[in-house]
């Protein structure tokens, strides 16, 4: 097939697609807002109480798992502060007996370890109880070059924001089966489903950790487990960690959107966790974002992403090489 043919292809391809997306727009909005509250009437309607349960957050030492933890702390939970940065895992717990009358307690573990979690698990059950709530909220953002990103970089990306995820669940599943009730919060991101030009190994790895929980939701559901909740979270850029930050300025996000705090997302999460949403996207409007753009051909939704940043991506590199 010639070249032209098939740019006319695609073209025509996309202009279906188009004004089949504008024809079932209403629609589709209508089907969403009755599924909504028929969720809303029917199951997600009455958020469950946590008080005294008792939750691992992982990554609590620093930014949004900081957040996570005040925020479960202010609903009640006792809560175990999980970070490979044992001095940034006490600070979050002060912060939380400063405040709240639950109990906390710092953790050194690092989430690539299966051995450690195996460890921290029978600690924190000693020290707090039986565990019912994880959020898997440790995650490694940047690489140290990210146009020319080392191997050890890459696998340590994938350990932490990806597999992690398994070893966790392996420890902290069973439990949460025995008892017949529980709550899983993983921190995805939208990057996961808008995937971003040379952030390829962390887009992979929060549409691996996205895709992992709706697996993970189906056989919970096979088992008959309806009171062990899988929420997954799919935020934009957060202010949390100053290499991001720096990032989205220098590709002009900040331009488009502002960044969001911690503390906001936090408290969205937590809101959604307890009525057992199943996925949360931050802000609202990109879960509609992100299952009209699947509508276009693969070409399409990349040149859609490319939009705002081709120019600011390119100077980049050139700056880099
Ligand atoms: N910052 C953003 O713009 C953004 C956007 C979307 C999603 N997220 C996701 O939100 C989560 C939190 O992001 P953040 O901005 O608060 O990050 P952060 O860098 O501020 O904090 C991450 C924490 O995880 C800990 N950690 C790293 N590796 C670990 C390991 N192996 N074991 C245990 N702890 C480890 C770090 O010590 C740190 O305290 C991450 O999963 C991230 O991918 C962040």
């Amino acid at each position: 097939m010639s070249e032209v043919v098939r740019s006319t292809l695609v073209k025509l391809q996309a202009i279906i697609a188009l004004i089949g997306l504008a024809a079932i727009t209403p629609l589709l909005i209508l089907v969403a807002l009755l599924g909504r509250l028929i969720a809303k009437i029917c199951c997600c309607s009455a958020p469950k109480s946590i008080a005294g349960e008792v939750a691992v957050v992982t990554g609590a030492g620093h930014g949004l798992g900081r957040a996570i933890s005040l925020e479960l702390a202010r609903k009640g939970c006792h809560i175990a502060v999980v970070d490979i940065n044992v001095s940034g895992a006490e600070d979050t717990v002060k912060q939380i007996q400063d405040i709240y009358k639950v109990r906390a307690k710092a953790y050194k573990a690092n989430v690539t370890n299966y051995d450690d979690l195996v460890e921290l698990n029978s600690k924190v059950v000693e020290d707090l109880g039986p565990v019912t709530v994880l959020v898997n909220n440790a995650g490694v953002m940047m690489h140290r070059n990210m146009f020319n990103p080392d191997p050890v970089d890459v696998q340590l990306m994938i350990n932490v924001n990806l597999s992690s995820h398994f070893w966790t669940k392996l420890v902290f599943l069973p439990k949460m089966k025995e008892l017949r009730k529980g709550f899983i919060v993983t921190i995805s991101s939208l990057a996961g489903v808008f995937p971003l030009p040379y952030s390829a190994t962390y887009s992979t790895t929060k549409s691996g950790a996205l895709t992992h929980m709706r697996a993970l939701r189906m056989e919970l559901a096979l088992e008959n487990q309806k009171d062990i909740h899988v929420t997954t979270v799919l935020p934009s850029f957060l202010r949390t960690n100053t290499d991001v930050t720096q990032l989205t300025h220098t590709i002009g996000f900040g331009d488009l959107y502002p960044l969001l705090t911690g503390e906001e997302v936090a408290q969205r999460i937590v809101t959604g966790m307890v009525r057992g949403e199943a996925e949360i996207s931050l802000p609202r409007m990109a879960a509609i974002l992100y299952r009209l753009i699947l509508i276009f051909p693969a070409e399409w939704q990349d040149r859609l992403i490319l939009l705002f940043s081709r120019n600011k991506f390119k100077k980049l590199r050139e700056e880099h090489s």
